[in-house]
């Protein structure tokens, strides 16, 4: 049995904002945060709710949050502090999708870290790799003769904006120094890194590749945290090792069968890509589900509990 899904929330608390997957309500010095069971697919909210969607990114990141704390801080409150305020401690629809967390100023920039060449990060190698034998790529020299989804000689920091709509860009770490300061620039590098290598290794125990990933930090009282989610299927590139194959692009562990289906419909020109997203049928939606739960089982070695 599934829990009822939650495409959106309407709490009697200020909304601070309603990103592409959390609404995030204004507590006073503290946010609560509820990942939702909306879901996204070349840049657009899909109407159709993936059951338990957000129950597994937000246990997944607390899973993380908790394995990491002891290299970087995070936004991570506990005991009363933590406690769901009074006005919505009965709604089980929130309860393991929500959380209260401590209320930071986000730092505008996207900390990206990336251990294997995909995506964008793989067309851009092809681009540099093309003008001569040497591939300089975000300051460093890369080998040259790589492949789609081979894995880097060491992982990189690959910042980008924090665009409100639309595609985050690239930057150097020096423009990201511009905006955020140098030291507080080397700082988020250096734990963007730690907590990468750290979610790596534990992954790669439990036949996971995080072939990249996003985080986020904010600032509080002088004090720099972790904030949003942490090595989430939505946030980072999780490939099965059993099935790696470097030299062409790597299923996604979760969305691959939305993107397989989406992708046939645009090439039969159905959907040109744009909002609003088609319905997904049903068996897409089950088959998508059941992926995110079994995220949550390879990550934790637990089961998701029953909403
Ligand atoms: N602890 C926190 N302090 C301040 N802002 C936060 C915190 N955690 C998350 N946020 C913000 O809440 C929003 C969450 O929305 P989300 O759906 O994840 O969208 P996005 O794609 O912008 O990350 C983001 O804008 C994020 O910066
Ligand atoms: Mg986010």
């Amino acid at each position: 049995m599934t829990a009822r899904t939650v495409s959106t929330t309407d709490l009697p608390f200020p909304v601070v904002t309603r990103g592409k997957v959390r609404d995030v309500y204004d507590l006073g010095d503290r946010l609560l945060l509820v990942a939702s069971d909306r879901i996204s697919a070349f840049d657009v909210i899909l109407p159709s709710p993936i059951p338990d969607k957000g129950r597994v990114l937000t246990q997944i990141s607390q899973f993380w949050f908790d394995l990491t704390a002891p290299l970087c801080p995070n936004q991570t409150l506990s005991g009363p502090d933590a406690e769901f305020p009074e006005e919505v401690k009965d709604r089980e629809e929130l309860h393991g999708r929500a959380v209260v967390v401590k209320k930071t100023q986000p730092f505008p920039v996207e900390c990206v870290v990336r251990g294997y060449l995909s995506g964008s990060a793989w067309a851009a190698y092809r681009q540099a790799a093309s003008a001569n034998g040497i591939v300089e790529l975000w300051g460093l020299r890369l080998p040259a003769g790589l492949r789609d989804s081979d894995r880097l000689p060491e992982p990189v920091f690959t910042p980008t904006t924090k665009a409100h709509s639309g595609h985050d860009e690239s930057i150097t770490f020096e423009e990201m120094a511009g905006t955020v300061g140098n030291e507080t620039a080397g700082l988020l590098r250096d734990r963007a890194l730690a907590v990468y290598e750290a979610g790596c290794r534990h992954a790669e125990s439990r036949g996971l590749i995080v072939a990249d990933t996003k985080f986020e930090f904010g600032e509080r009282d002088g004090e720099i945290l972790l904030i949003d989610e942490a090595l989430t299927p939505d946030s980072s590139r999780f490939w099965d090792a059993r099935t790696y194959e470097p030299g062409r692009p790597q299923p996604s562990f979760d969305k691959q069968f939305v993107r397989d289906w989406l992708q046939d419909l645009a090439d039969r020109e159905e959907w040109n890509k744009e909002s609003p997203g088609p319905e997904l049928p049903e068996e897409i939606v089950r088959g998508t589900s059941e992926r995110y739960r079994e995220a949550y089982r390879r990550i934790t070695g637990r089961e998701l509990e029953a909403g």
